[in-house]
């Protein structure tokens, strides 16, 4: 099988490790992808938002499936593009994907559903917004309606700080905070079927002891050993299933990855997001633990054939580690030599924020690797990954010191 995947971070280098190592798929071509993807895949030049140039680029190495990995594709329609001419593709439709690209539709289906979440208002003007936030109180949670690159929501108690994004947005969602630790579990769906994987956690802020910016995401573990153990039932059954059953019931089946952020409450679990593809960096411990051959996989669900799928998973346990430049969530500097790769061995280093000039290797972007170490339990995984992050050099770049940190003391305390 020959498959075009498309996008270029470390949940791209990652999905397209897991993609090659499946025997059945013989030919992987990555578009734009980055220096560590072109290491196992056949790398091609691409604009991500033109749909028509996916489309060509697919007809032209007549692929028998199309992966796409992140949100502004999907939310573009290009999945839709793809289908029209006929390809197998996993992601889903511009309609399906607006369970990320708006949160109030989000909050529409799982009203629809019966799907636990935030209570919340959806508002257009300075009266509503004003309303929405006294009647929830602090702490505020403002999330603006539409794709913001990880920029769009503000936690806050101060109601100023909060009132002014909510001003910012054109439309905006102000909801109930929720308090309770936060997991990511993440479901392949072929529209009718969808398949739990296991949880991951992933880290927001910037900094150690969850200080600092919110950021995409600076460090990932999975499994989560404090987690109740039906976790993932629970969530395939109060979550998952039910979105999936609503949006086929709406004549928009979701086919692809459906993601949800969910917030462990003291009265259940709540939905805090979905997003309509993969987590990153939660993909970076997934996908090295998944047993089940993912090109397969992906092609199963992409041809509504998952009846009889079981995912299967390794014992081991996966943590990974970002290397931020400096200035990250912000400005970032770009441009600086990174070194130091050749000594790695501990770990598996995924590119992301990257770029080869001249022979050097060069950091080009806010996030520009994640090393995913591995081990018997969290404490090995831990020792893995930050003994090759440590080995990496690149000038004003900084990572978190505190993944799984937590995690993996209770894990040997119990
Ligand atoms: P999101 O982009 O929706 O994942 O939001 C970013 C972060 O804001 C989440 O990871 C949470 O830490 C936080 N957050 C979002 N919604 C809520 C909520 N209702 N209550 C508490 N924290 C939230
Ligand atoms: N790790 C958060 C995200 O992928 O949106």
């Amino acid at each position: 099988m020959k498959i075009l995947l498309v996008g270029s971070g470390g949940r791209e280098h990652a999905l397209a490790l897991g993609l090659k190592s499946d025997k059945s798929c013989t030919q992987l071509h990555v578009a734009p992808g980055n220096p560590g993807i072109a290491e196992i895949a056949q790398i091609h030049s691409l604009v991500i938002t033109d749909n028509q140039a996916i489309c060509a680029l697919a007809q032209q190495l007549s692929v028998d499936l199309v992966v796409i990995g992140p949100e502004v594709p999907l939310v573009n329609g290009a999945a839709d593009v793809l289908r029209a001419a006929g390809f197998a593709v996993f992601g889903p439709s511009q309609a399906a994907a607006q369970l990320e690209g708006s949160k109030d539709f989000a909050k529409g289906v799982m009203r629809d559903a019966g799907v636990p979440t935030a209570r919340s208002f959806t508002c257009n003007n300075a009266a509503e917004i004003e309303k929405a936030l006294d009647t929830f109180g602090a702490p505020y949670v403002v999330k603006d309606d539409g794709l913001a690159a990880g920029k769009g929501v503000v936690v806050t108690v101060d109601r100023e700080q909060a009132l002014r994004h909510a001003l910012s947005c054109q439309r905006v969602v102000i909801e109930e905070y929720l308090r309770g630790p936060e997991i990511s579990l993440f479901g392949i769906s072929d529209g009718r079927n969808i398949l739990p994987m296991q949880p991951a956690q992933d880290f927001k802020r910037a900094f150690d002891n969850d200080e600092g910016p919110n950021t995409g995401g600076m460090g990932a573990y999975s499994p989560l050993p404090w987690a109740p153990e039906d976790i993932v039932d629970r969530t395939y059954e109060e979550v998952l299933a039910p979105v999936v059953a609503e949006m086929a019931a709406r004549g928009t089946p979701f086919i692809g990855l459906l993601y949800a952020g969910l917030a462990l409450t003291d009265t259940g679990i709540k939905v805090i997001e979905f997003n309509a593809r993969f987590g990153d960096p939660e993909t970076q411990v997934l996908i090295p633990r998944l047993v089940t051959p993912l090109a397969s996989l992906l092609y199963k669900a992409a041809t509504d054939n998952l009846d009889d799928e079981v995912l299967q998973w390794k014992d081991e346990s996966a943590v990974t580690v970002v290397l931020a430049a400096e200035g990250y969530p912000g400005d970032v500097k770009i441009g600086s030599k990174i070194s130091g790769l050749e000594k790695v061995d501990s770990a598996f280093i995924y590119h992301a924020g990257t770029t080869k000039k001249e022979g050097s290797l060069l950091s080009s972007g806010g996030r520009v690797l994640t090393a995913t170490g591995m081990g018997n339990d969290l404490a090995a995984a831990r020792t893995n990954a930050y003994r090759a992050i440590s080995q990496i050099e690149l000038a004003g770049s900084f990572y978190r010191s505190d993944i799984a940190l937590t995690a993996s003391i209770t894990e040997k305390v119990n």
